[in-house]
């Protein structure tokens, strides 16, 4: 595939069916829950991402082998002390922040000094939200400014810490929580609300693990030690990649698609309450459970009118990776769209909020900001003729994508580059988008 696109027509009406490809928040706790099991796991339907292909690699520096065979990834643990840490390793998590944020985790008991690097990116994110509660369990980092490279040495005299994770960042959470398996005696955490795939994960395996949820904060206990075994899993479809085909049918012509076996856990399903509140009528259906997470077929149709929202605070973790798409409704909605408190937009792969922001004013839509909160002012006429280039964005998988979805439904010209950022979440994204009729060049 070329690293640099051209869009210039709109999509034609498609009538079809699809799947994306699997989870990628869950397909990388797999990854490094199967290096801490002692025997082999079989994981099926893992993404092939880069994101998800570092944590592979990830592990066999750390001395665990996986095989790939047709269907799964077979991966073989040594248990909770089965990481080979007697010499230093370098680490390259690449571009992803769970990736670096959760094996931290797991390295608080690492014999030697192992540096964990990332690209241009995440060496730009901040580190210190991790940093510091993993020195209160007893672990030695070393980083300048916060940031990557960073270097950890672990200890071990672990103790269990109480740790309250103010940011909603189910990273945080799940680094912590993966280094209170290694700790004797019982973590205690208050974190607000955000994705809760480690906690589901946890208790598929029977992890000694107490949850009680509360409106705005859960309460989780990690009762750490506890040698569990080999497992199987199937990677549900990732509603994130599944978000760009909801976005791009409602914005096309009489359009309508079905995305199978996505995976629909309320801590993840923000951007269909919000675009439901825009008037959307997305179904979700044939719901299912699987090891505590819900997977369904979602149908969506083609709509020519949509409403402003003022969006809840409360949904902003839910659809937390969404909202570059959410806002391309916003910008052809009727009335004014207002976003709040959206801090954490800019502490992912790239600025978003700032991208986002950028991106609007440029297709001609009016946009008003306030701190982190900002105001769209929908035009249900939007229909783009002029030429756009989309560069300078940190190699944002999600904007690319974002803004294949506005060339394709808005009309225009467009110039993408580093289109092969995709990889990094969807590498089957213009293979499904070229399958449902989209011409790019
Ligand atoms: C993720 C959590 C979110 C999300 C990221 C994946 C995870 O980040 O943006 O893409 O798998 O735990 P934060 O926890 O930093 O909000």
């Amino acid at each position: 595939m070329k690293n640099i696109i051209r869009i210039d027509k709109k999509i034609n009406t498609f009538k079809n069916k699809i799947e994306v490809s699997g989870d990628k928040s869950i397909s990388i706790r797999c990854v490094l829950l199967a290096s801490q099991a002692l025997g082999t796991s079989k994981i099926y339907n893992l993404l092939e991402s880069e994101d998800v292909l570092n944590a592979l690699r990830s592990i066999k520096k750390l001395g665990i082998k996986y095989r790939k065979n047709k269907y799964f990834y077979q991966i073989h643990g040594f248990g909770l002390n089965g990481f080979n840490t007697n010499k230093k390793i370098n680490l390259d998590a690449g571009n992803s922040g769970t990736l670096a944020r959760l094996i931290l985790g797991l390295l608080v008991n690492s014999k030697n000094l192992i540096t964990l690097t990332g690209d241009k990116s995440l060496s730009n994110r901040d580190f210190s939200r991790i940093a510091e509660p993993l020195k209160v369990f007893g672990a030695n980092i070393i980083s300048k400014n916060k940031k990557l490279p960073i270097k950890i040495l672990g200890t071990d005299y672990l103790r269990p810490i109480k740790y309250a994770e103010k940011l909603g960042s189910a990273q945080c959470k799940s680094a912590v929580m993966l280094a209170a398996l290694k700790t004797p005696g019982i973590t205690k955490i208050k974190a607000k609300k955000s994705r809760d795939h480690t906690e589901l994960i946890f208790n598929s395996l029977n992890i000694p693990t107490k949850i009680i949820k509360k409106k705005t904060y859960d309460y989780i206990e990690v009762k750490g030690q506890y040698n569990f075994s080999g497992f199987e899993y199937k990677v549900p479809g990732d509603i994130s990649s599944c978000s760009f085909f909801l976005v791009l049918t409602l914005l096309s012509k009489d359009s309508e698609l079905l995305i199978r076996n996505v995976n629909v856990n309320s801590t993840r399903t923000g951007i269909i309450t919000i675009l439901n509140k825009m008037k959307s009528k997305i179904i979700v259906k044939n719901r299912k459970e699987y090891k505590g997470e819900i997977i369904a077929d979602i149908f969506v149709k083609s709509r020519n009118n949509f409403s402003k929202i003022n969006c809840p605070k409360k949904l902003n973790s839910s659809a937390i990776d969404e909202f570059l798409v959410i806002f391309l409704i916003a910008a052809k909605a009727r009335g004014v769209s207002t976003f709040n408190d959206l801090g954490e937009l800019n502490k992912k792969e790239s600025p978003r909020l700032n991208i986002a922001i950028k991106f609007l004013r440029m297709i001609g839509v009016k946009v008003k900001r306030y701190k982190n909160s900002i105001k769209i002012f929908g035009n249900p006429n939007l229909n783009l003729s002029e030429s756009y280039t989309i560069k300078n964005f940190k190699k944002d998988h999600r904007v690319v994508m974002m803004s294949c979805i506005a060339a394709l439904t808005f009309g225009g010209s467009w110039k993408i580059h580093d289109a092969k950022s995709v990889n990094t979440s969807f590498p089957n994204f213009f293979k499904i988008i070229r399958k449902l009729g989209a011409k790019i060049n």
